[in-house]
């Protein structure tokens, strides 16, 4: 197939880069701020530009692994939070579906209140935060427009090999490696979704034809501080410096759900399995870095990896 990534400097963007050519499709990706070599230089802010490049490739797929995902900053500025999230890929959606393409787009369980999860599919959201808010909105505009054109992959607590090395995983491991302590909230929870594993599931999902909604996370359900010590002793590191506290303590800018998690039924339906839990993930992290293959390296100073 001939695909677009907007995003292809993000963390699943690269992801979806990497496996759509190693499985032979033919995919173009775009940065926004970061450049990478190969990668074009497009903000879906600039809606014409966006538009008038999406139409010269004429992709069969768009996918939209983009926007403003940083939680805190879209509850101070939910003008950009809105654009970034709604706004602009139901834009590219519109032109996609012009075109007879198929969009996908990433979506969160920051839809979902979290007092009572994980959550699946037919769970009724109740977004907690703006950023939620904008991404719900986004979900059923771009549904609704687009039918059966449209792959809506929620996800959540993404972290793995990274080029731009910012998840989860790389703060906790620089940091212990750097001696420093680590807070995490005490109460939250959620599933961690192994990055290559998100992108190719949703791959392989459009390749089968599938459209829709689908819940597309990991298969537990952990607390930060478990999540943070399951990577610290996968790295072979001593946990012992990461601390937790209360989030209503923590100062966060933007409520989080605290109950979180996605279930996966739908998922599991058509690819059992494809999804690996915390302790398969870390193996298969430590592997591609003794390969060189993934891209920074958490347990080396930035820039010198
Ligand atoms: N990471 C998670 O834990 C998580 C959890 C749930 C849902 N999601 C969703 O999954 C998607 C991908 O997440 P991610 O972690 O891969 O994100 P990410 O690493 O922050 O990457 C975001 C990408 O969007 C690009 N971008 C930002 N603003 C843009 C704009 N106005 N126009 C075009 N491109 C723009 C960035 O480009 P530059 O870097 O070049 O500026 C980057 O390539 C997001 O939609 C996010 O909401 C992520």
């Amino acid at each position: 197939m001939k695909a677009i990534v907007i995003g292809g400097s993000g963390q699943i963007g690269g992801w979806l880069l990497r496996h759509l050519a190693d499985r032979g499709h033919d995919a173009v990706g775009t940065f926004a701020t970061v450049a990478y070599p190969g990668l074009y230089p497009l903000k879906a802010s600039d809606r014409e530009a966006a538009v008038a490049w999406v139409r010269q490739e004429r992709p069969q797929v768009v996918f939209y692994p983009a926007g403003f995902t940083w939680v805190d900053g879209c509850e101070h500025d939910p003008a950009t939070a809105r654009a970034s999230n709604l706004d602009e890929p139901l834009n590219l959606a519109r032109v996609t579906a012009d075109l007879g393409g198929r969009f996908v787009y990433f979506s969160t369980d920051y839809v979902f209140r979290g007092t009572n999860g994980p959550d699946s599919e037919e769970s009724p959201p109740d977004p907690p935060n703006v950023y939620g808010l904008a991404k719900l909105d986004a979900e059923r505009a771009i549904a609704r427009e687009l039918g059966d054109r449209a792959l809506i992959a929620r996800t959540s607590w993404v972290y793995g090999p990274e080029r731009q090395g910012k998840n989860f995983a790389y703060q906790v491991i620089r940091r212990l490696i750097a001696g420093e302590p680590v807070m995490v909230p005490s109460d939250q929870r959620s599933s961690p979704s192994y990055g290559p594993d998100v992108a190719l599931a949703v791959i392989r999902l459009i390749e089968d034809g599938h459209s829709g909604l689908f819940h597309v996370a990991g298969p537990e359900v952990l607390s930060r501080p478990d999540f943070a010590k399951a990577i610290a002793e996968g790295f072979g590191l001593d946990p012992s410096p990461i601390a937790s506290k209360p989030t209503a303590e923590l100062g966060q800018g933007a409520p989080r759900p605290l109950q979180g998690g996605l279930l996966t039924p739908r998922l599991n339906a058509v690819l059992p399995g494809l999804m690996r839990p915390v302790s398969l993930s870390i193996d298969d992290f430590l592997r591609r870095l003794n390969l060189g293959e993934a891209w920074s390296d958490p347990r080396v100073a930035p820039g010198l990896g």
